[in-house]
């Protein structure tokens, strides 16, 4: 008998044949997560699980599936999948590094230009109808080239945003867990305290992990510290960033701009008061969204939870069991 296993989303062609070549799927396959009781109840009978950072993968829920060997998440970022928990009850959890680090660098520098040079409001005005001349003074933004962009987590994805910008002429300031001396040789990027990050940047984009020490890093006394034309760029994770404060601080003039490829909460209403002002583009968490890493990001998630429902060690693992 083939392994059972539950996969949360629609999943690549390509990833979900490879899958049912050796286990017997059930997928969920609609547009919105499955609720947190019916995933409760399909995985009662499973030695495996493909999640999504959708799907809130808790203590009770592993309790629930007594045969579950694997957690496989679709994606890099795992704060979604209670670890400890999982680790504590022996349940290897996988996920997708490195295949997503070009999409969403590259994403977070295209948030980073759109925000410098106004892309957004110059689309919208040309679709009111106010583009009546040419004028001198019209959507002024901000100069790229000879900017300092400071980078808040100099992992793989913060290290490819710094090669990008390196590319752009921009003065490189980085803050991380720890230095990278290769990142600093390479790209000539210096490591700063925090408070100096956020007083001498003119771009800030976010590469953190979202943990008990990052929730809430950008609130009112971060935004306080910043130039008062600063751009905040965050593909990271919504709740680094305090939104009431954000939402102050852009509608104070405190800082500049801010493009959100995730908020808290995700999704954002449509009515929620960040989207009433004119200085903040919001995309729908789609930094790593083009057809080849998402196909990758499935295959690895894949060949995570075969490994796992074999018993095998995974391929791409995030805990040490
Ligand atoms: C991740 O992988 O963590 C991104 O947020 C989605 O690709």
């Amino acid at each position: 008998m083939k392994p059972k296993v539950y996969v949360t989303r629609h999943l690549p062609k390509v990833a979900l044949a490879k899958l049912v070549e050796t286990c017997d799927v059930e997928i969920w396959d609609e547009e919105f997560p499955p609720d947190y009781d019916l995933l409760t109840e399909k995985v009662a009978d499973k030695d495996g699980l493909v999640c999504l950072l959708t799907d809130k993968i808790d203590a009770d829920l592993m309790d629930a599936g007594p045969n579950l060997k694997v957690i496989s998440q679709v994606a890099v970022g795992y704060d979604n999948i209670d670890v400890p928990a999982a680790t504590a009850r022996q349940i290897p959890v996988g996920n997708t590094p490195g295949v997503l680090t070009d999409a969403t660098a590259d994403f977070a520098f295209a948030l980073l230009m759109a925000a410098a040079r106004r892309v957004v409001e110059g689309v919208d005005y040309v679709r009111a109808d106010k583009w009546q001349t040419w004028g001198l003074t019209l959507l002024l933004g901000q100069d790229i080239a000879g900017a300092t962009l400071g980078i808040v987590g100099m992992g793989r994805i913060g290290q490819a945003m710094a090669k990008r910008a390196a590319g752009f002429d921009m003065r490189l300031l980085y803050t991380s867990r720890q230095r990278k001396p290769e990142a600093e040789a390479k790209l000539g990027a210096a490591y700063v305290d925090f408070d100096t990050l956020l007083q001498e940047s003119d771009f800030i984009s976010l590469h953190v992990n979202l943990t008990d020490k990052t929730r809430g890093l950008f609130g009112a006394e971060a935004f306080g510290k910043m130039k008062e034309t600063a751009v905040l760029i965050n593909t990271a994770r919504g709740p680094v960033v305090d939104s009431d404060a954000l939402y102050d601080a852009l509608k104070e003039g405190q800082i500049g701009y801010a493009a959100l490829d995730v908020t808290d909460p995700e999704p954002l209403p449509v009515d929620h008061k960040l989207l009433t002002l004119p200085n903040i583009i919001i995309v729908p968490h789609i930094a790593s969204a083009t057809i080849t890493s998402r196909t990758k990001m499935a295959m690895m998630a894949v060949e995570n939870v075969i490994a796992g429902v074999k018993g095998e060690p995974l391929p791409f693992p995030v805990n040490s069991i």
